[in-house]
């Protein structure tokens, strides 16, 4: 079995979100079942140095884009074992980021017809050319409208995951012949509510659609969640499945994290305290090891839930002794609050507004409790982080995170969790939380059980093989 994973970003090249990890560690888990899976993504300007270094120039092609013709170098490097090809076109991806461009529909119109051109120009023909969100929608409707019949292109099937439907790649349908090279009869395809919608188009046009977890595959066939494509789903949930995510185990290991300052696992939680007490320092909060540390990691929007945190925070800390560190970046009002929080609350409340890795994994290793109260989360990767590194998640009971994270409340589970959008449901929650961890017997046994939890690749890739094979 042949694999080629087109993504818009990956690991270690890129990344702006949850994509890229899932990009930069599936196809590892994959080789390991023996599939053949190689990645396929954008040489981007704003990719390091040092990872140009390895890469080399295998040939270059001339790709259409509607009526135009433009230069697409193709260039191989190894990673980890993972053949990742590099397509190049500095006037669509020497820019100084990598989405939020006026001309997005058109680079990315080009990346999606550049994997299907560049085939047989690399020795090497996949069974499959796995898709993920909207900037590789069109792969599946290219090749269904213009290769699915042409020599070289013979038995490909076309699989399309949605990672986050909410971002679908919409235009106006003036753009259908001039950018995207859609001829009127096909216009059906990607036409919705009057727009071309590039997420419609690879939900119509690829042999299998999945999403990231089992409960969002489900939760996506409803108005509230399907940003409007629920009655195209409906129609086509034979194709539709919901595979868990995993996580990198080797790279979020609290036994072995460079970025950490003690190491400690499941069966030996004593560094554990010691990152805690760094994690203070670092971040000016009061060096108290017994005020249970909250941490958050996330993109600042409304999606994450911050609306309830935002209605709750000041309470919380006006009547606990807990103590919050927020890291991310997203939408000035949230990135407001939180510097609010921080200045009212010294030595309580500290906030980071930034993507900074390294800072992450001291969060997760430094902190007590994981708070992720989304309102819609298509997998979720930061709470099986969190579990692996003994941070106890409190979530709400939505898509993957329902599907990862159980309530401890039968003395079993590993975690806390609410139901309703709802910020007192998500006070009482958090309550609940703070109430345990004043039983330290009990919540050692909890950090044990969360740290044991397996959310590695290893069953989510054998799901994957079966589905590929199953086409
Ligand atoms: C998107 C989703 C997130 C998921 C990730 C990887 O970022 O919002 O829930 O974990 O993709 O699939």
């Amino acid at each position: 079995m042949k694999v080629l994973y087109a993504s818009s970003e990956a690991l270690p090249f890129i990344a702006s979100g949850g994509l890229a990890d899932v990009a930069g560690s599936l196809p590892k888990a994959l080789r390991k079942k023996r599939v053949g899976c190689r990645v396929v993504l954008p040489l981007y300007g704003t990719i390091p140095q040092e990872l140009r270094e390895s890469m080399q120039f295998i040939t270059s092609i001339t790709v259409p884009v509607a009526w135009r013709r433009q230069y697409c170098g193709i260039f191989e490097a190894k990673v980890g074992g993972v053949t990742y090809y590099l397509l190049d076109n500095e006037y669509y991806f020497k820019r100084g980021s990598i989405y939020g461009h006026y001309d997005d529909g058109e680079r990315f119109a080009f990346f999606a017809r550049a994997i299907l051109e560049m085939i047989p120009h690399i020795s090497w023909k996949p069974d499959v050319i796995h898709c993920n969100d909207w900037q590789t929608a069109l792969t599946p409707v290219y090749f269904q409208t213009m290769y699915g019949t042409r020599e070289g292109y013979e038995n490909i099937k076309t699989v399309f995951t949605i990672h986050n439907i909410q971002y679908q790649g919409r235009y106006g349908m003036e753009i259908l012949e001039d950018v995207f090279g859609i001829s009127p009869n096909d216009a059906h395809l990607v036409e919705f509510d009057g727009d071309i919608n590039l997420l419609k188009g690879a939900i119509e046009c690829a042999h299998r659609v999945t999403t990231v977890s089992p409960t969002y595959a489900e939760e996506i066939l409803d108005p509230w969640f399907s940003y409007g494509l629920d009655p195209i789903l409906r129609e086509r949930s034979f194709k539709l499945q919901g595979i868990l995510n995993g996580i990198d185990v080797d790279l979020y290991n609290p036994e072995n994290d460079p970025l950490i300052l003690s190491p400690y696992s499941a069966d030996k939680t004593e560094g554990k305290a010691i990152n805690k007490a760094n994690l203070q320092k670092l971040l000016h909060l009061s060096q108290n090891p017994d005020a249970p540390l909250i941490g958050m990691v996330t993109r600042l929007v409304a999606q994450k839930g911050l609306d309830l945190v935002r209605a709750m925070l000041e309470e919380l800390l006006n009547t606990t002794d807990a103590q919050i560190a927020v890291l991310g970046s997203g939408d000035r009002e949230y990135e407001d609050f939180f510097r609010y929080i921080e200045g009212k609350y010294p030595g309580r409340a500290s906030a980071r507004i930034g993507f900074i890795p390294e800072l992450a994994h001291k969060i997760y290793a430094g902190s007590d409790i994981f708070l992720m109260p989304s309102k819609t989360e298509p997998c979720g990767l930061s709470q099986m982080v969190a579990l692996r590194y003994g941070a106890i998640p409190i979530v709400r009971e939505t898509g993957g995170l329902r599907d990862s994270v159980q309530d401890s409340g039968d003395g079993e589970g590993n975690g806390f969790t609410f139901r309703s959008y709802n910020a007192h449901d998500m006070a009482h929650a958090i309550h609940r939380a703070l109430l345990g961890y004043r039983d330290s017997e009990g919540w050692q046994m909890l950090v044990r059980r969360a740290m044991e939890c397996d959310n590695s690749w290893t069953r989510s890739a054998g799901e994957y093989l079966r589905m590929y094979k199953s086409i």
